[in-house]
C-alpha cells in the first residue's frame, strides 16, 4: 500500500525548505521594523466568524471552505484566511484597550477547496500582517512601503502594486445601484452564481472567474467614480504619501477583492512571471469588521503574502543559499571513527554543522557524501592521525589542504590558517 498526499496540498522539504525559512526570516526582520509583533491564532474556529467576515456571497464562503462539525455537534471551519481569525482575538483578548496602534504579524497554513492549479492549493500558506486603530492613510503607505522593502529583501522584483478603493457605506449604495443598472440588461449571460448574486451582493459579480462573466462586465462602473468626499479625499492621501515613499503603485479601479470586509483601501501586489495566479500578496482595509464582531469602532488594515507564489518566484532566481556543513569528518577504521565521533559532537556543541562518516563506507564513498553536501572542510583521521595527534584538512572549495594539532581544531576552524 502507498499512500500519496492529498490532492492540492504539498510537502516542502529540502531543498526548498529553505528558501521558505529565508522568506519567513526576511518578513519576519521587516515586519519587525514596522512594529508588528507575532500573534499565533488557532488554525479552527466557529465558521460563523468565516461567513460573517468573509461574506456568505463570496466564493470562499459559498464553495471552497474546508467545515465539519465535531463530536459535540459544533460547526468548525479550517481557516481560509487569517484576518478574521485575528481581529476574533483581538476583540476576544479586549487587545483595543492596549495603546493603539495594535499591529500583529502572522504565518501559517490556510485552507480552501479550490480547483487547484499551478499557484493555487488547498492548504497554502500565508504570511500576513494587521493593523488596528489607525484610519488616516499614512499608514496604508506605510504598509505598502514594508510590502516594498520585504520584496527587495528578497531580490524579487518586476512586481507591480495595484491599489484602489471601494469605498464605505456610505458610497456604497450609490455604485451599487449603478452597477445594478449596468448588468440588468445582460443578466441572463451570467453564470447562476452571479445571478444569484445579482439581488444580494453584485460587487461580487466583478469578481467572478467565469470567461462569460468577465467579459459580460466589460465597461462596468468604476468604484473609483462613486466614493463620497471622505473616500475620495483618503485615497488622494494614500497617493500622495505613496509617492512620497517612492512606492510604484498603479491604481487599478476594477480590483475589487474576494472578500466581502474591505472598505476604501484595497490592494495587491502581482507578478507577470506567476501566469494566472499573479498575485502574490494582497489585502486592504476593513474599518467595520472589530465593530461587527463585537468591539469597539476600529480601523484596520492589512494583507497577506502568498508564501507558495513567493517561493515559486525565487526558484526561478538562480542564487539561493543552501545551508552546508562547516565541516565533515572523514575517518578510516574503528579509532579513528570514535574521535571523529567526539570532534563533531564537541563542534556541535559550539553551534558549528559536522558531519561524520559511518563505518563501512570507504574514504572514497565519505568524500563523495562530502562533496554532495558541499562541506567547507573535510577532516581525514585514520590510524596515523590518531597516533601523530594530528588531522588532515582539506578546503574543498580550492583544493587547499594542510594538517593541525586535535586540540588546535576549534580555533582553525574560526580563523583556519593559509594553506
Ligand atoms: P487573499 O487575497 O484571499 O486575501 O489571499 C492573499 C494571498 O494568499 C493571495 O494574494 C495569494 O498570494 C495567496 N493565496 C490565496 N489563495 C491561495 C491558494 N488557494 N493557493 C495559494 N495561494 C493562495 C486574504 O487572505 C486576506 N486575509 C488578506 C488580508 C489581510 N486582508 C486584510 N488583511
Amino acid at each position: 500500500m502507498k499512500y500519496t498526499a492529498l490532492k492540492g496540498v504539498h510537502d516542502i522539504f529540502p531543498p526548498d525548505i529553505h528558501i521558505w525559512q529565508k522568506v519567513e526570516s526576511v518578513a519576519k526582520d521587516v515586519f519587525t521594523a514596522y512594529g508588528f509583533q507575532e500573534l499565533r491564532a488557532p488554525v479552527i474556529e466557529s465558521t460563523d466568524i468565516f461567513i460573517r467576515s468573509i461574506g456568505e456571497t463570496t466564493d470562499i464562503v459559498e464553495k471552497e471552505m474546508y467545515t465539519f462539525t465535531d463530536k459535540a455537534g459544533r460547526h468548525i471551519t479550517l481557516r481560509p484566511e487569517g484576518t478574521a481569525p485575528v481581529v476574533r482575538c483581538f476583540v476576544e483578548q479586549h487587545l483595543y484597550n492596549l495603546p493603539s496602534p495594535q499591529k500583529f504579524l502572522y504565518s501559517g497554513p490556510m485552507f480552501r477547496y479550490e480547483r487547484p492549479q499551478a499557484g493555487r492549493f488547498r492548504q497554502f500558506y500565508q504570511i500576513g500582517a494587521e493593523a488596528f486603530g489607525v484610519a488616516e492613510p499614512k499608514i496604508d503607505a506605510e504598509i505598502l512601503s514594508m510590502l516594498k522593502l520585504f520584496f527587495e529583501r528578497l531580490g524579487l522584483k518586476e512586481l507591480n502594486f495595484e491599489i484602489n478603493s471601494i469605498g464605505c457605506p456610505k458610497c456604497r449604495p450609490d455604485y451599487r445601484k449603478a452597477l445594478l443598472d449596468f448588468f440588468s440588461d445582460r443578466l441572463e449571460g451570467f453564470c447562476p452564481d452571479c445571478r444569484r448574486r445579482y439581488d444580494q451582493n453584485p460587487l461580487r459579480i466583478l469578481d467572478c472567474k467565469v470567461a462569460e462573466c468577465i467579459k459580460l462586465r466589460e465597461g462596468s462602473p468604476h468604484v473609483t467614480n462613486f466614493l463620497c468626499t471622505e473616500c475620495r479625499e483618503h485615497f488622494e492621501a494614500l497617493q500622495s504619501y505613496a509617492e512620497l515613499l517612492a512606492i510604484p503603485y498603479a491604481i487599478n479601479p476594477e480590483m475589487v477583492r474576494g472578500l466581502d470586509y474591505y472598505t476604501r483601501t484595497t490592494f495587491e501586489v502581482t507578478c507577470k512571471h506567476l501566469g494566472s495566479q499573479n498575485a502574490v500578496a494582497a489585502g486592504g482595509r476593513y474599518d467595520l469588521l472589530v465593530e461587527d464582531f463585537g468591539g469597539p469602532p476600529t480601523p484596520a488594515i492589512g494583507f497577506a503574502i502568498g508564501m507558495e507564489r513567493i517561493t515559486s518566484l525565487l526558484k526561478l532566481s538562480a542564487d539561493q543559499d543552501i545551508p552546508s556543513p562547516k565541516v565533515f569528518i572523514a575517518a578510516l577504521g574503528e579509532s579513528a571513527g570514535r574521535e571523529g565521533l567526539v570532534i563533531a559532537v564537541r563542534l556541535r556543541l559550539k553551534g558549528l554543522w559536522a558531519e561524520i562518516g559511518y563505518a563501512g563506507n570507504s574514504l572514497k564513498s565519505q568524500l563523495r557524501r562530502a562533496d554532495r553536501l558541499s562541506a567547507q572542510y573535510v577532516f581525514i583521521i585514520g590510524d596515523d592521525e590518531i597516533r601523530s595527534g594530528k588531522v588532515k584538512w582539506k578546503l574543498l572549495s580550492d583544493g587547499s589542504q594542510g594538517e593541525i594539532g586535535f586540540n588546535e581544531i576549534d580555533t582553525f576552524l574560526a580563523v583556519p590558517p593559509k594553506a
